[in-house]
């Protein structure tokens, strides 16, 4: 199959090399002169695990290419998937102009029938925008289909490859059959291919996002009762998460879901509910609970110094906004530094892989290039994102390094108990 994927993000060329590893011929447009350049050049824009080691191969089979030419790209291809970003705008609402230019450009530049497949989270009614834009603009027959995107950075090539299921919002056999083949390897690893009408496959992906989004902020609210009482939010997931009907994922508290997804698609939902004049209330304290866990770890820092941290070296481990990205969009990190900085803290800050995109935003920080050589002689240690290198350290290497053992962990790494007795003190979340 001739495939092209409009905008090469990260959705945009995981699809596209993932497409071209299971043997489409991809051609990836973007309007970014500069980006295509170097994805020419074998460079990758973004971290994601495996995608260099795919993208290289693919490249060599000649099965995919970079190109800033629209002509080229759409009048070589039978399906177009639409991977552009809807980022937020001032108000909260999913900015579609990069959406409805791409439409333009496609009806512009067909030359016969078209499949168009929109990945991009977009609110429910975009794919009838879609097609008024591109009918005003061709006289050619074409489709519009929505099949969201439901990969997790980090694990994006797993989730292409593997997924729990594919949704195809589809109006016409002819499209639906085409689709249906594409990912005809997943239904040979007997994962379900959902056909669904178009409106409700672009309202599925918010509720999914929108979903885990208010488990997460559920089991943050209940951990400040556990921090009042004693009891211990870790207990109460497993206990809660071993009962099949709740199952055991996305019950992790911390110190707030981030990323360019969860909290841009839960906004973007309460617009979408006010705009047709339905309550948004509940998607609206997931929100508000979301935006309060991130700070909320700043009292715990603070109180330990006696409420002023004027001076004070804080080392913080993690700047990603979670674990195997390099992505700081809506990190907590970002959060907790500035007001960390603006309290008067000195900060020392270590990320395996974020380290450059944080030196963009986050001016005045010195960054450490180990996790022990960050907390030398510091008088708190901030754990801010899970990265599997933080679990197994020397804990007496890391008493020896600080100057004093505060360590106020973000994520629930640590056994609390095990930590006391080794002499930290030890402060988390809802535990
Ligand atoms: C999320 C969804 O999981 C994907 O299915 C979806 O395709 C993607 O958004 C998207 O819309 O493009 P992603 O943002 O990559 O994926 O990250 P997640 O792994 O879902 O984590 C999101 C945030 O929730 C992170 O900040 C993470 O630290 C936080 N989280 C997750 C918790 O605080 N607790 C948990 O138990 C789980």
């Amino acid at each position: 199959m001739k495939i092209t994927i409009i905008g090469s993000g990260y959705v945009g060329l995981t699809t596209g090399t993932c497409l071209a590893e299971l043997g489409n011929n991809v051609t990836c447009l973007d309007i970014d002169q500069n980006k295509i350049d170097s994805l020419n050049n074998g460079k990758i824009p973004i971290y994601e695990p495996g995608l260099k080691e795919l993208l290289e191969r693919n490249m060599l089979a000649k099965r995919i290419l970079f190109t800033t030419n629209p002509r080229e790209a759409i009048e070589s291809s039978d399906v177009i998937f639409l991977c552009v970003g809807t980022p937020q705008n001032e108000i909260g609402k999913a900015n579609l102009e990069y959406i409805f230019s791409a439409a333009k450009t496609i009806a512009e530049n067909m030359n016969c029938y078209k499949i168009i497949a929109t990945k991009s989270t977009v609110p429910v009614g975009t794919a009838n925008k879609i097609k008024e834009i591109i009918k005003n603009n061709t006289t050619h027959e074409f489709s519009v289909v929505s099949n969201p995107e439901f990969l997790r950075e980090g694990a994006a090539i797993k989730d292409f490859m593997n997924p729990n299921r594919v949704i195809i919002g589809v109006e016409d056999k002819k499209a639906e059959e085409v689709l249906v083949k594409i990912y005809k390897g997943v239904e040979r690893i007997n994962q379900p291919i959902i056909i669904t009408d178009i409106k409700s496959a672009e309202l599925i992906k918010y509720a999914a996002n929108a979903m885990l989004a208010t488990r997460i902020s559920f089991m943050n609210q209940l951990s400040h009762l556990c921090e009042k009482t004693g009891a211990d939010i870790k207990t109460i997931a497993k206990g809660i998460g071993l009962d099949k009907r709740i199952g055991p994922k996305f019950l992790q508290a911390g110190i707030g879901y981030g990323g360019s997804c969860f909290p841009k698609d839960v906004r973007a939902l309460i617009n979408t509910l006010k705009e047709n004049n339905c309550e948004a209330d509940l998607f609206e304290a997931v929100d508000n609970t979301n935006n309060r866990q991130k700070s909320s770890i700043i009292p715990k820092i603070t109180n330990i110094f006696g409420g002023n941290i004027e001076n004070k070296k804080i080392a913080v481990w993690g700047l990603a906004f979670k674990p195997k990205t390099d992505d700081i969009r809506e990190a907590p990190s970002i959060i907790i530094i500035k007001e960390l900085q603006r309290l008067g803290a000195k900060i020392k800050a270590y990320d395996p892989v974020a380290k450059e995109n944080a030196e963009k935003i986050l001016p005045g920080i010195e960054f450490g290039e180990t996790p022990y050589d960050t907390i030398h002689e510091c008088d708190c240690l901030v754990i801010v994102t899970e990265w599997n290198e933080f679990r197994y350290l020397d804990k007496t290497k890391i008493k020896t390094l600080m100057n004093q053992h505060n360590i106020v962990d973000g994520r629930n790494i640590y056994n609390p108990k095990e930590m006391k007795e080794k002499g930290f003190n030890y402060i988390c979340i809802g535990r």
